[in-house]
């Protein structure tokens, strides 16, 4: 029989693919890397409309391709974008940086879906709050303007991203509606983001780790990873991924490399025991 955390788990991952396919960073290559994703089967995709660091329209090329082949149609795809205030931006802006935040919003969406080829993304996410201690007027505004286009039917669900407890906390206390989704950064040493982890998991709300590898260099030689790595013939870097899920994470990847993208996709099925997922979760932090 399932415990109850363990149902909980299974109903949130059935509003989500178990892996999203990270786009940033790609410019050029983000078509075809996209297109390839999709082939291999990933079947979440997550991007930008921030062209300093993501080329969405080369997202949308991608799923386009992916259409016309007939590896997915719309429906099979999870797709999810964001809204990154001007600080975040380059002079290659989605929105009208004179317009209200609401503007701003309504703006920078319509632009992804234009991108995207789409009518509606499966998840908007406020790429980041307006500032690092707390949750802001400015913030509310987009967030309010997030729901107008979920409400409208733009956008299924919402999520922040790169926040704290703190910003978590407030808007609980404010009345806020919180999130369906948590978007963060992911260190080991901090616990493997901890305190947010847990309130998400007390909320129901989906965690998605992302910089997984890449913030975590030392966990990939620790020997403890590395250990289960060997007796399940699998990489360190599919024991990560296996421990993010074990702890109800929704991971991202961002590879370029279609053997890596084969690999991470693989450790789906790789399981972990209680005792390898609490070693790898007390390693450090
Ligand atoms: N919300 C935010 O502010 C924010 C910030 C950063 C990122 N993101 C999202 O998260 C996505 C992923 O970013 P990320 O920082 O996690 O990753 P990333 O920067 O794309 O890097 C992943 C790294 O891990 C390597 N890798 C992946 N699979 C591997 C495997 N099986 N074995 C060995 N190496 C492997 C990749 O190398 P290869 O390419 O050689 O495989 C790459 O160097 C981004 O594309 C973006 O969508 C969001």
């Amino acid at each position: 029989m399932l415990c109850s955390r363990q149902r909980e788990v299974n109903e949130l991952a059935s509003l989500h693919p178990d892996f999203l396919y990270g786009t940033a960073w790609k410019e050029e290559r983000t078509p075809a890397l996209a297109e390839l994703a999709l082939r291999l089967g990933f079947r979440g995709i997550d991007t930008a409309n921030q062209r300093r660091h993501y080329f969405e329209a080369g997202v949308g090329q991608g799923l386009a391709a992916a259409y016309r082949a007939g590896v997915v149609t719309r429906a099979d795809v999870f797709l999810q974008t964001k809204f990154t205030y001007r600080p975040g931006q380059d002079h290659r802006l989605p929105y009208d940086p004179a317009a209200r935040l609401s503007v701003q919003v309504a703006q920078s969406m319509a632009s992804s879906l234009e991108h995207l080829g789409t009518d509606y993304v499966d998840s908007y996410v406020l790429h980041g709050p307006s500032s690092g201690y707390g949750w802001t007027e400015a913030d509310a505004e987009v967030w309010e303007a997030m729901k107008k286009e979920r409400d409208a039917g733009r956008a299924r669900l919402l999520g922040v991203s790169n926040v704290s407890l703190g910003h978590l906390e407030q808007m609980v206390a404010t009345g806020t509606e919180t999130p369906a989704f948590v978007q963060n950064r992911c260190y080991a040493r901090f616990g493997w983001d901890r305190e947010v982890r847990f309130f998400c998991r007390e909320r129901k709300i989906t965690y998605q780790g992302f910089s997984l590898l890449t913030a975590n260099a030392e966990v990939l030689r620790d020997p403890v990873v590395t250990g289960l790595a060997a007796r399940a013939g699998a990489t360190p870097a599919q024991v990560v991924f296996a421990f993010a899920r074990a702890v109800g994470m929704l991971p991202l990847t961002g590879t370029s490399d279609p053997e890596h993208m084969k690999q991470d996709l693989a450790s789906v099925g790789l399981e972990l025991s209680g005792d390898s997922v609490r070693a790898i979760e007390a390693l450090a932090g």
